[in-house]
This record gives structure tokens, sequence and C-alpha cells, in this order.
């Protein structure tokens, strides 16, 4: 096991930058998600770690070793794809101790091994099976209980569960991240699923268009995101986003959106400015909150409630800006009702509406 540093890695498909002076360390033991929407570069940093791609400038180093130039097979990596290609006529237990024997490894480590990882990922009554026997998740977790029973320095996963249906794809991400800390194996795993970036990870790297926007624990980015990318990429529902002026005051901001004033603390602003300034101010549904329409606190008429099971979405006007809020589902408002709006202020990001940074 050892970590791993991109050090401003880029690369290039002719006019086309598919990174741009990428810089990532991943520590010995870590899992790290690089997420992104699709096009935005992750495979392909996966591939130039794997040795599959040539990064056209920067370099790749595990532990103290430079890698930047060597052939996959002398870089003790193992990779999953989103297709599982598993040796059909070979049985589960076949298929995860192909190769085993080239590694030196004795006939009773092979069997340990094997058995742990089986065990593990909730393969152990299907060892004597053949692939054609197994549903899809079985086999994707054949291919990744294969992967890391070669104990490699690096396990690399790209995509691997965006082939399974809903069910399985919670079920079988649980299994891989306990196998993960289990094993201690440094992982990066690729993703354009921020919820699956949110639960498996040590820390997620959200990178957009080949440039990396911010670099964190999951809550870290959740709470306190860089720019408006990653404050609208990050969460589910995303977080409203609504436009104002905003001001300092002795007291905290005062955000004034159409009529209506929202007054927050200063801690929500993490630069100063002077005067009133045009900014977009952020509100994840799960801080803003449904309340009887008194006449001092804010008010709207709702346009849509959403039960989701354990809470209910409701679309509700804020000063022209229609918002999701979050309720009680059991309690929640009829539509066409006028009803109050709490926010829990100190949870609000503020952004640049024409650089998209943080303010
Ligand atoms: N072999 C290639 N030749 C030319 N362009 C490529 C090649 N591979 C990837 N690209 C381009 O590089 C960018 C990043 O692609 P990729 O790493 O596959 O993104 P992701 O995995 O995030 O969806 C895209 O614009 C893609 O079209
Ligand atoms: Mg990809």
């Amino acid at each position: 096991m050892t970590s791993v540093s991109l050090e401003r890695m880029s690369k290039s498909y002719g006019p086309v930058t598919a990174l741009a002076a990428l810089d990532v360390r991943i520590e010995d033991g870590e899992f790290l998600t690089l997420l992104g929407p699709s096009g935005c570069g992750k495979s392909t940093a996966l591939a130039c770690i794997a040795g599959l791609e040539r990064p056209t400038a920067g370099r790749i180093v595990f532990g103290e070793q430079d890698v930047t130039r060597l052939e996959p097979h002398e870089r003790n990596i193992a990779m999953v794809f989103q297709d599982y290609a598993l040796y059909p006529h070979m049985t589960v237990r076949e298929n995860m101790q192909f190769g085993l024997h080239q590694q030196r490894m004795s006939r009773a480590e092979i069997d340990r091994q094997v058995e742990t990882a089986a065990e593990i990922l909730g393969l152990g009554p299907l060892l004597d099976r053949q692939p054609a026997e197994l549903s899809g998740g079985q086999r994707q977790r054949v291919a990744v209980g294969r992967a890391v029973v070669r104990s490699p320095a690096v396990f690399l996963m790209d995509e691997p569960l965006s082939n399974l249906d809903a069910g399985l794809r919670v079920r079988t991400r649980t299994e891989i991240r306990r196998l993960q800390r289990e094993l201690g194996v440094t992982s990066i795993f690729v993703t354009h699923d921020q919820e699956e970036a949110m639960v498996l990870s040590d820390r997620v790297a959200i990178i957009r268009g080949g440039v990396l926007q911010q670099l964190g624990r999951p809550m870290e980015v959740y709470r306190n995101p860089a720019n408006l990318f990653v404050a609208s990429f990050i969460g589910s529902p995303a977080m409203n986003m609504i436009e104002g002026h905003a001001r300092l005051t002795a007291e905290g901001v005062s955000v004034q959106v159409a009529d209506v004033a929202i007054d927050l603390p200063r801690s929500v602003a993490c630069t100063a400015w002077d005067g009133t300034r045009r900014v977009l101010l952020g509100l994840r549904p799960t801080d803003l909150g449904i309340t009887a329409p008194d006449t001092a606190g804010l008010r709207g008429r709702v346009f849509l409630v959403e039960p989701v099971g354990h809470c209910a979405y409701v679309d509700i006007d804020l000063a022209g800006w229609v918002v999701k809020a979050t309720t009680d589902p059991d309690h929640a408002p009829a539509i066409g009702e006028v009803a109050g709006l709490s926010i829990m202020p100190g949870r609000a990001c503020l952004f640049d509406p024409e650089s998209e940074a943080r303010l």
C-alpha cells in the first residue's frame, strides 16, 4: 500500500484538454473519489494513474517512486471497470484465484485471501458457482474481490456500480467500503453520482472540465462548498439559488431579495466587501422548513408538495423565487396555501453571480 501524488498532471488529446494541472495527494490507505459530470476527465485521470494513458505533463508518484513512465504491470495496481469481465468458464473461486499463483503466493495464502474477500463481499456461499449463475451485483462483487485479493498497492475503480439497479448499487457500495476499510488499501474511485461519492469517501475531489474545483471530506464540501459549481453539484435536491443584494452590517449580513430582507450571521460571509453587492444566496432545501404563516417571518405561496417518505419537499414562492423546502409529510401544507418559511441562517452560502466564487 502506498500514497499517490498527482503533481500538476495534465492530459490533452490534440486540442482537447482532458485534465489541466491536477494536483491531488491520496494518503496511504485513503479512499478518494474523483467526482464530476460526464466528460470532466475522471476516467482519463484514472487511466493515467493506471498507466494506460501517459500524461502530457506533470508527474505521478506512488510513495517515493515516480511511476509516470512505468508500464501498468510495473505499478502494482488493480482496476475494476463498469463492465465486469469475468472468465465465464471458471467458478467464482477460480476467477478470484486467477493470476495469484504467479504472485509467488502459497496455496494456503491464496485460499485465505480469497476466503476473506468472499466473506466480506457476501460471496462465501457462491464460491463454486459460475458467473452465468450470478446476478449483476454478485458478478460485480466478484470483479471487486478478484481485484483486491491481488493485494495491490493502489485499487482503482471506474464507475463500478453504474450498471447495477438502485438497490444493488447501495448494497454493493457498502460492501466495497467495508472491504476497503478492512484491507486498508489505498483506493481511487470514479463516479458522477454525488451521493455515492459522499457515502464512500474519506475525501472527494470535485472536477469540472478537467480542473479541480475542491478537495475535501464529504461533509466539508457539502457544508462549505468552494464555489457555485460545487454547491450545485453536491446535495440532492440541489441547493436553492436566489438572486439578491447583500450588505455587511455590524451584526451580520443582510440580504435583500425583492422586498424581503433576510438576516444572516457574519460567519456566512467568507470575504468582506463595501456597500451593497449582487449575490446568489444559496440555501439547501434541508435548511429550509415550513411553518405557520406568522406576520413577522418569511412567507410564500405553495406551488408543489412532493412526499418522498421520510420528508416532503415543498416548492414555495419566496419574494418571486420558487425555492424548495423540507417538511414533515404528515403536516405538509396544501398547494395554493400561504405558508411560513424558516431558515437555518448559519447554513446559507453566498456566491458571486459572475465569477461563481464563494463570497
Ligand atoms: N482517447 C481520446 N481521444 C480524444 N479525446 C478523448 C479521449 N479520451 C477522452 N477524451 C476526451 O477527454 C475528456 C474527458 O473524458 P473522460 O476522462 O472519459 O471523462 P469522464 O470519465 O469524466 O466522463 C472528454 O472531453 C473526452 O471526449
Ligand atoms: Mg468516465
